[in-house]
């Protein structure tokens, strides 16, 4: 019963993080402990130059978003992020406040729904654990076709092995991890090129990468 509980709010926090202590708990011990890697190698798979700009969806706690920060800040480049969650935009405010308040970070409370940028902006997108949340992965591809560059890829990165422990434990029911799903709401949208990589990083760790070009 108590199980039961916790494994509920450790679910709701992982599709919208609160400020709570699972939120925080969350946020500590998966997103910044064992989801770092993988922030770390989407980033690494995007390839980004310095004068590049560069979206992230659904940042967490923001260690993408640093990562991603490395590759521009001696350019002309810039790094937005999107979060629905107030809390995760908080900590990630917080951690990147130098580059944010250098220009060249921005972070925005914002659905990947309805993304409020214009039109043909971005050379890089990519998410990490995330596609899994959207209500309808159509109309979110979609969107990010939108605001994507010609020739730009979107990219998201996922441990299989984490997400299949994740979801026999019960944490993951509020959302569909389902890969084929999520490249064919990319192909509904007008990608071209989409692939399904197994990788490894620099340190051996395995993960998944989706790949697909505007
Ligand atoms: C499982 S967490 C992953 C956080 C981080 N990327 C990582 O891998 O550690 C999913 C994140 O995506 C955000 N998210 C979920 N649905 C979203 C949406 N529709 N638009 C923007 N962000 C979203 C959540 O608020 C949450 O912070």
């Amino acid at each position: 019963m108590v199980m039961g509980i916790i494994k509920d709010a450790i679910a709701k926090n992982l599709r919208h993080p609160k400020s709570g202590p699972v939120g925080w708990f969350v946020s500590k011990y998966v997103f910044e402990d064992k989801n770092r890697y993988l922030e770390k190698n989407a980033v690494d798979v995007c390839k980004i130059s310095k004068d590049d700009i560069v979206l992230e969806v659904g940042f967490g706690p923001g260690i993408g978003l640093k990562e991603a920060h490395m590759k521009i800040k001696d350019g002309k480049g810039k790094v937005y992020g999107v979060e629905i969650s107030q809390a995760m935009l908080k900590k990630a405010s917080h951690s990147l406040q130098t580059e944010i308040k250098a220009g060249k970070v921005e972070l925005i409370l914002a659905d990947v729904a309805k993304l409020p940028f214009k039109s043909d902006m971005f050379d890089h997108v990519f998410h990490c654990n995330c596609y899994y949340f959207w209500d309808d992965q159509v109309a979110c591809a979609r969107e990010l076709y939108r605001v994507m560059k010609q020739n730009a890829n979107v990219i998201a990165v996922m441990n299989e092995q984490g997400l299949k422990v994740a979801e026999q434990v019960g944490v993951l029911k509020y959302g569909n991890t389902d890969p084929f799903k999520y490249m064919d709401s990319l192909k509904k949208a007008g990608f071209h090129d989409i692939e399904f990589k197994k990788l490894k990083s620099a340190r051996g760790h395995p993960f998944s990468a989706i790949f697909a070009k505007k």
